[in-house]
């Protein structure tokens, strides 16, 4: 069975105090015994304070440098992600690719980075809205799929979670229908039997991401190829994050 996950992606949001506050409050309803694993993607300032707070909710960096050191002002390295107790990363974010221009051969580098210190990977994919208009959306995720993470071999793939986030459907309020996620889910599953075998493609959790928030996460996370779900504005909520924890 492969794992069912709910992950919050908190962006550039909250000072110190709502920050702890938020994670203690999801920390007191996330059990030992909850039907999904529970993860946060901080901001990287919070981490060192949040990982005192003993939970059953994972902690992530929403970024990181793929080096181990070196004269990179201002980056935070993989060892130091590592070094900080939060082994989690997520890769690929669509809003990293297009405001910091994040390219394929980057986020390739950022992978193996990642996997060579046993820092867990989700790794972020999705098609901005005029791939879906002009039908393309199915090329356009496989490429993206081939280009940073298929290098990867058998023991190194099992390792990663995919999230499916369309980009027009982050923080849109537009979320994709059932039928689209499952159907690309449904691909993305397809692709990694192809690349790799069966059995590999059935034990890779593949989450969906974009204006998934308690009013329909029931429903996605329902769909045969859905497996959990990376959530951005509605984590911010800890009534609504929770309420997404419960779907499953
Ligand atoms: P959203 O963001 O839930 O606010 O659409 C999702 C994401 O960017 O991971």
């Amino acid at each position: 069975m492969r794992k069912k996950i709910v992950a919050g992606n908190w962006k550039m949001n909250l000072l110190s105090a709502d920050a702890q506050e938020l994670f203690s409050t999801i920390t007191k309803e996330v059990t030992s015994s909850e039907k999904c694993d529970v993860m946060v993607f901080s901001p990287s300032l919070f981490i060192s304070k949040l990982t005192e707070i003993k939970s059953n909710v994972k902690l992530g960096f929403q970024n990181f440098y793929p080096e181990e050191k070196g004269a990179f002002t201002g980056e935070i390295s993989i060892t130091q992600v590592k070094d900080s107790g939060a082994d989690n990363v997520l890769v690929g974010h669509s809003e990293r690719r297009a405001y910091f221009h994040e390219d394929h051969g980057f986020l390739k580098n950022k992978v193996d980075a990642a996997l060579k210190h046993s820092v867990n990977v989700i790794f972020c994919c999705g098609e901005p809205l005029e791939e879906r208009e002009s039908g393309n959306e199915l090329k356009y995720v496989k490429q993206q799929l081939i280009d940073s993470l298929f290098h990867l071999n058998n023991s190194e793939i099992v390792k990663c979670v995919i999230a499916y986030e369309p980009v027009w459907a982050i923080g849109t309020g537009k979320t994709a229908t059932i039928e689209q996620a499952e159907s690309m889910h449904k691909s993305i599953r397809s692709w990694i039997e192809e690349k790799y075998n069966s059995e590999i493609a059935n034990s890779i959790s593949i989450l969906y991401g974009g204006s998934c928030n308690a009013a329909n996460a029931e429903e996605l996370f329902a769909c045969p190829n859905v497996d959990g779900g990376l959530i951005g504005g509605a984590a911010l909520d800890a009534n609504s994050f929770l309420q997404i924890i419960a779907s499953f």
